[in-house]
């Protein structure tokens, strides 16, 4: 086989990209670009999609959309599931997401971070580098430490 022959060959293609199986949380999901991503995550074949947003009813009315695309892995379903968490006003916000996430599997494969979070950690962070610090510490070390 010539070297281009070698580069040119992917082993496991078909799988490499595939999402299958895959968990992941969205938060903002409820709507605009985290519904879109939520949906993205669950039709490329994760089988477990945690939306979280302020309200719990745009939370449940996602999630029910969610639940209606085509399953044809068989995943069990719910594959959406509802957790309602301000993830910007307090920290404790986030730790209940995790706790409330980690009931249900016992790893988070993929964090899309959409929502909650950019304009107040840029004000904490022009206010109170510290704040800065421990919230996206919080956010991704205790989310990552603690789920996955
Ligand atoms: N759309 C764009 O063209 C664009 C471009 C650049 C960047 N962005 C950024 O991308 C992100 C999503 O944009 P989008 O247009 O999809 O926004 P959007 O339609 O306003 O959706 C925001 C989502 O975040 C949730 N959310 C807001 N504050 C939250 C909080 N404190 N805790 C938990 N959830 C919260 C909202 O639900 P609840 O109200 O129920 O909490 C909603 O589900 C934003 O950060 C935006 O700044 C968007």
């Amino acid at each position: 086989m010539s070297s281009a022959q070698a580069d040119v060959t992917l082993h496991s293609f078909p799988t490499i990209f595939s999402l299958s199986g895959k968990i992941a949380v969205v938060t903002g999901g409820s709507r605009g670009l985290g519904l879109h991503a939520a949906s993205g995550l669950i039709q490329a074949g994760c089988k477990k999609v945690f939306i979280t947003s302020r309200k719990a009813q745009a939370c449940e009315e996602a999630c029910a959309a969610l639940n209606a695309l085509p399953n044809p892995e068989g995943w069990e379903e719910p594959r959406a599931v509802s957790v309602p968490a301000d993830i910007g006003r307090d920290v404790k916000e986030i730790e209940r997401l995790v706790k409330e996430v980690a009931k249900v599997v016992d790893r988070v494969d993929i964090l899309f971070a959409n929502a909650g979070a950019t304009c107040k950690w840029l004000l904490i962070f022009v206010c109170k580098k510290v704040g800065f610090v421990r919230l996206s510490e919080v956010t991704f070390a205790s989310f990552w430490g603690k789920v996955r």
